[in-house]
C-alpha cells in the first residue's frame, strides 16, 4: 500500500443513494437523481468538488442525506430543490 496525494479537488460531496426495497426509509428511494443534480450544479458553478455516491450514513430518518468533506458537515431532508442552496453553502465553505 502507498499513499496517493489527493490534490485534484478541494472538497468531496457524499450523497447517500442507499436503496432498500423492504419499506424502510432510504435516501436513494426518497430522492432519486439527487447526486446527478448536485454534480451538474457544482460543475456549472465551477466548483472544484467531487460528488460521490455513498451507501447509508446512519441518518436515514433525516434523509436524504448529503455530507461535505473535509468540512464534516451533513445535511438532512435534502431534495433537488435544495441543490442551489448546497452550491451556495459549498461556495462559502471553499472561500473561507
Ligand atoms: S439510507 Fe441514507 S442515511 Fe441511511
Amino acid at each position: 500500500m502507498h499513499e496517493i496525494s489527493q490534490k485534484l479537488y478541494k472538497a468531496v460531496v457524499l450523497v447517500c443513494e442507499n436503496r432498500r426495497d423492504d419499506g424502510r426509509k432510504s435516501c436513494g428511494v426518497t430522492e432519486p437523481g439527487l447526486r446527478i443534480a448536485i454534480k451538474e450544479a457544482m460543475k456549472s458553478a465551477g466548483l472544484s468538488v467531487r460528488v460521490l455516491s455513498t451507501s447509508c450514513m446512519d441518518h436515514c430518518k433525516d434523509g436524504p442525506t448529503v455530507s461535505f468533506m473535509p468540512m464534516d458537515v451533513m445535511f438532512g431532508d435534502v431534495h433537488i430543490d435544495d441543490v442551489p442552496e448546497l452550491v451556495t453553502k459549498m461556495n462559502v465553505y471553499l472561500s473561507s
